[in-house]
């Protein structure tokens, strides 16, 4: 069954830019430069999908020539990247919501176990928003982005959605098996992980990418993998194929 089917919460973007800036953020050519300008482009055109539905509530606005009941948007929106590689999503998001707050997560990933560890988060005791944009490049294991939905919901959140570039099936299956309620947006869904808990075809590694941080070999997508790692790969894709 196709994936969209199978996961109501799962949104494929069809514009056919997105697509031809997507294949061009996954060429292993393209620099740190322009693979910054592609995600922050990308960023723009999902993010201006992902907010179709926001309520807005009527604004009296003067032109030259007349008085209209305009519009303006009614929730508050928190923009919430995961560090590091959401980062390079705020930009553009600030750009079509100025008025958003940004409220960063720490977390990164475990390389041997794949679970996220959480080490940066200064939420207030109440949530401050009522719609939450997760904004991380990547959705692979899908435990990253759980986890930051769990802290939001813990939080207070009303309505929370993830803005992704790249999702694997099994990233998709485990957020939407543990929040049904969270849209997932996204420019594409790949084959699958690999053993390392990489997406493929994919893109590498988004923060490293971004930032420029390739430390060599251990660091890249490929490397031997820990027998434990290809073990919690293996354990996605069967629940992936019993679902
Ligand atoms: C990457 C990515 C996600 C996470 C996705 O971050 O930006 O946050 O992995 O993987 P998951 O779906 O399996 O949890 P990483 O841990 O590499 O940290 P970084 O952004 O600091 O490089
Ligand atoms: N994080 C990345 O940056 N890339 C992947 O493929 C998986 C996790």
């Amino acid at each position: 069954m196709d994936l969209a089917q199978r996961y109501p919460s799962l949104h494929v973007s069809r514009h056919p830019l997105v697509a031809h800036k997507l294949s061009i953020l996954r060429d292993v050519g393209t620099d740190t430069k322009k693979f910054r300008e592609l995600v922050r482009e990308l960023t723009w055109l999902l993010g201006y999908e992902a907010m179709a539905d926001l309520d807005t509530r009527p604004r009296r606005v003067e032109t030259p020539l007349e008085a209209i009941e305009g519009a303006e948007v009614d929730p508050r929106v928190g923009l919430v990247p995961v560090l590091r590689a959401g980062l390079g999503m705020v930009d553009a998001m600030l750009e079509l919501i100025p008025t958003a707050q940004v409220w960063h997560i720490g977390l990164y990933r475990d390389e041997r176990t794949l679970k996220p560890v959480e080490y940066y988060n200064k939420l207030p005791d109440a949530a401050t928003v009522q719609v939450c944009l997760i904004l991380d490049p990547m959705l692979a294991t899908g435990g990253s982005s759980a986890a930051t939905v769990d802290i939001l919901k813990a939080w207070g959140a009303a309505r929370i959605k993830q803005i992704s570039l790249i999702a694997a099936p099994e990233g998709v299956a485990t957020l939407s098996g543990q929040h049904p309620d969270v849209d997932i947006h996204v420019a594409a869904v790949d084959r699958e992980l690999n053993e390392r808990g990489y997406i493929v075809p994919g893109l590498g590694d988004a923060g490293d990418r971004q930032f420029g941080t390739f430390a060599g070999p251990s660091s890249e997508p490929g490397h031997e993998p820990g027998d434990e790692t290809a073990e919690v790969v293996r354990r996605l894709q069967r629940d992936l194929a019993r679902d």
